[in-house]
C-alpha cells in the first residue's frame, strides 16, 4: 500500500501569498468599486526588453527549420550562455568561476528548493529570520527540520538567525554551529544587504567549521552602493564553502520566461567528495534543461543593447523604491531597504501585528503589501512593500498611505 511522505503534512497553514490573495479576493468581492493596488508578491510588471524579444523571435524561427532546430539542451545548459555568464557576471567582476561550474536552470526557486537534496538529512540548517520561505519549506519536505512549534512558528531543528533593526537586518554568526547556511543578499524580504567585509566573515566561518553557504543572489542587479558584493565569490575562500544561486527573474523580467543558474565550484567538497559531481548527477537525472529559446533570451541579457535596456528597467523599479522609501518616511514610518533592493521594509505603527497592518492598509488605503510575519517570527511587526509596480500605481498607493 502506498504511504505518504508525511513531512508534507507537517507544513503549517497555507502559503503566505495564497493567504494574501484570498484576503484581497474577498475584499474585492465585497467592495467591487474599490481600486486595489498590489505591491505584494515580488513579481515584475515591465515588459521584456526589446533586445530580449528580438532574440526570442530569432530563436523561435530557428526552431522552425530543420537545419537549426534544437531538441534537448545539454545538461548544464548551452555553452553560449554559460560562457557569457562566466565572462560577464564573474570574470569581468574579478571572480573566478568557470563555465563548467555553472548549471543553467529554470530559476532560483527550484534551485534553492532542490539544492538540499545533495546533503544528508542529518545536516542542520541555519536561516535568516525573516526568510524567503522556500529554504525552510523544502527542508521540511525533506524531513530535516524536526517538529513545528505553532506558538513560536519555528522548527525545532532549524537555527534561526534574527535579522532585526539592531543588526541592520544582517544575521550574526549563531551560537550553535550549522551545517548548511542560507544567506540571501540583497535580501528578500527586508531589502537589506551585506558589506563585503561582513560576508567575508561568513565565508571564513564556514570554511572554519566545514559548513556550506547557499548564497541566493537573485537581487544582485539592484545593488547600487559600492562595497556591497555582487557575488559571494568576491570573498576569498568562497570557492571551498559556497554555492551561489542566480535568477533572471528580477534583473531581466523573466518571472514568466523562467531562467536561472547555480554555481558549484569544483573545490567545494564535503567529506572529501566534490559537490559539483553530485549536483551534476542530480541535474542530469531530474532536469531536462531550460528551453533553447529561453537560453538565447538569457544570452541577450548580456548584449550591449540588453544591458542598457535592463539598466533602465532596474532604474525604473528603483525609482519606485525611492518613492516608497521617502513617502513612507515622510508619513512617519520607520523604513529600511529600498536602496540596493526593490523591497522596502517598514515597522508597523503602534503595536499592530503584521496582519493587522495588512488588513488596515487593504481596508483604509486599498493597498496590498506583504505581512512580515509571513517570512518568520522576527518579521512580526514588519511589513514589506515592493517596487515592482508601475510608477503611477506606486505613487498613488504611497499617496493614499500618506493621506491616512
Ligand atoms: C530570494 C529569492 N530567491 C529566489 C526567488 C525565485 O526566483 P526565480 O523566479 O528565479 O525562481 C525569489 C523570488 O521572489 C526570491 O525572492
Amino acid at each position: 500500500m502506498a504511504k505518504l511522505n508525511d513531512n508534507y503534512l507537517k507544513l503549517p497553514g497555507s502559503y503566505l501569498f495564497s493567504t494574501v490573495a484570498r484576503k484581497v479576493r474577498e475584499y474585492q468581492e465585497a467592495n467591487p468599486d474599490k481600486k486595489v493596488i498590489k505591491l505584494s508578491i515580488g513579481d515584475v510588471t515591465q515588459p521584456l526588453a526589446p533586445a530580449i524579444i528580438e532574440s526570442l523571435h530569432k530563436a523561435v524561427d530557428e526552431m522552425g527549420k530543420a537545419e537549426t532546430f534544437r531538441g534537448y539542451a545539454p545538461d548544464l545548459g548551452y555553452e553560449f550562455l554559460r560562457n557569457t555568464i562566466a565572462e560577464k557576471d564573474y570574470k569581468a567582476k574579478g571572480c573566478n568561476v568557470s563555465p563548467d561550474e555553472i548549471f543553467v536552470s529554470d530559476g532560483a526557486k527550484s534551485d534553492s528548493a532542490n539544492i538540499q537534496e545533495i546533503f544528508s538529512i542529518d545536516n542542520k540548517i541555519a536561516v535568516g529570520d525573516p526568510v524567503y520561505p522556500v529554504y525552510v519549506d523544502s527542508n521540511v519536505m525533506a524531513g530535516r527540520t524536526g517538529t513545528y512549534d505553532k506558538v513560536k512558528e519555528t522548527w525545532s531543528d532549524v537555527i534561526y538567525m534574527p535579522c532585526v533593526a539592531e543588526n541592520n537586518f544582517v544575521p550574526e554568526i549563531p551560537k550553535e554551529v550549522p551545517d548548511l547556511i542560507y544567506l540571501c543578499f540583497p535580501n528578500n524580504p527586508t531589502g537589506a544587504t551585506i558589506k563585503k567585509a561582513q560576508l567575508q566573515e561568513w565565508v571564513d566561518y564556514a570554511n572554519k567549521v566545514g559548513a556550506v553557504i547557499i548564497y541566493d543572489a537573485a537581487y544582485e542587479a539592484y545593488i547600487s552602493e559600492a562595497d556591497v558584493p555582487h557575488s559571494i565569490y568576491e570573498c576569498e575562500g568562497a570557492r571551498t564553502c559556497a554555492i551561489e544561486l542566480r535568477s533572471f527573474s528580477k534583473n531581466a523580467g523573466f518571472t514568466g520566461v523562467r531562467l536561472g543558474f547555480t554555481v558549484v565550484p569544483k573545490e567545494l567538497k564535503v567529506d572529501g567528495v566534490a559537490l559539483h559531481g553530485l549536483w551534476a548527477r542530480r541535474h542530469g537525472t531530474k532536469y531536462n534543461g531550460a528551453p533553447y529559446i529561453v537560453q538565447r533570451a538569457g544570452e541577450a541579457v548580456y548584449s550591449e543593447a540588453g544591458q542598457a535596456q535592463l539598466k533602465a528597467q532596474v532604474a525604473y523599479y528603483m525609482n519606485n523604491a525611492k518613492y516608497i522609501y521617502n513617502g513612507l518616511k515622510e508619513a512617519g514610518y520607520s523604513v529600511s531597504g529600498g536602496v540596493n533592493a526593490p523591497y522596502v521594509w517598514l515597522r508597523t505603527p503602534g503595536n499592530m501585528t503584521s496582519w493587522e497592518f495588512f488588513d488596515y492598509l487593504l481596508e483604509k488605503a486599498n493597498v496590498v503589501g506583504t505581512p512580515g510575519s509571513g517570512f518568520g517570527p522576527s518579521g512580526e511587526h514588519y511589513f514589506r512593500v515592493n517596487a515592482f509596480g508601475s510608477y503611477e500605481n506606486t505613487v498613488e498607493a504611497i499617496n493614499r498611505i500618506k493621506a491616512l
